[in-house]
């Protein structure tokens, strides 16, 4: 898992911009991050899966994903600086992904719309969790599958620590990504027992919480 300092939904836009602009640049630093991913989520989905990124910031996942098969994938991000950042990063590397403005908590798509959705480092930071668990169960088809990635609030300062040294960042990045953990990101984390009162007010038929390192691993079928 990578850093996720977030810009606020809602909050000064010239702010949104910088922040959004400092974490695709700091993200991209962790590439392989999202290659691997998209690599091992393209063996587990069929060709020609609609598949949904909730919240995916730069797109980064989005665009290693099409680079690898053909799926139709689409990204629904509450903020217009990074849907920009996005559909210009797929733009830039020829791939095709639609990426569209909106809320994780009150999503544009009609019931049963995707085979497959993945919410990577940004679920802690929504306003309404519950409501946007319950969106992510409505739009996917009957036995699809959701996933989300994310930081476990348990997660101890040494073992961020760790992680943070593992993932290669440059001397400015690695600081400011500690910062971030320690004063923002832990702080909206949830645990896994947090997580499953969470997911019990919703539909999903089955959930599979995995914990490793310093994150979670939730796989949730419709
Ligand atoms: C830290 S970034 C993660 C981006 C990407 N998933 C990744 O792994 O790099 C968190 C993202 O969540 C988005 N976000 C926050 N609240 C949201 C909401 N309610 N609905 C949709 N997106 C939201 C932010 O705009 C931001 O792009």
């Amino acid at each position: 898992m990578t850093t996720v300092a977030m810009p606020k939904p809602h909050g000064d836009r010239g702010m949104e911009g910088m922040v959004a602009k400092w974490y695709a640049s700091n993200t991209a630093e962790v590439m392989n991050e999202y290659s691997e991913l998209a690599q091992r989520i393209s063996r587990e989905i069929a060709p020609g899966s609609r598949v949904l990124e909730v919240a995916p910031g730069p797109g980064y996942f989005c665009v290693e994903l099409a680079k690898r098969e053909s799926f139709a994938i689409t990204g629904l991000d509450i903020s217009r600086t990074f849907v920009k950042i996005a559909a210009k990063n797929a733009t830039e590397a020829g791939v095709d992904a639609d990426f569209q403005q909106g809320s994780a908590s009150n999503m544009p798509f009609p019931r049963g719309s995707f085979d497959f959705l993945l919410c990577r480092a940004a679920f802690k930071n929504f306003a309404q969790p519950v409501a946007a668990l319950q969106e992510m169960c409505r739009v996917l088809k009957p036995g699809g599958r959701g996933m989300i990635i994310d930081l476990r609030g348990d997660a101890s300062p040494a073992e961020i620590s760790r992680h943070v040294d593992q993932m290669g960042l440059s001397t400015l990045n690695r600081i400011m990504t500690k910062l971030a953990f320690k004063t923002m990101l832990l702080k909206s984390a949830y645990t896994k027992e947090q997580f499953q009162q969470m997911l019990a007010q919703t539909e999903f038929t089955k959930v599979e919480i995995s914990e490793a390192d310093i994150g979670f691993e939730i796989t949730m079928t419709r």
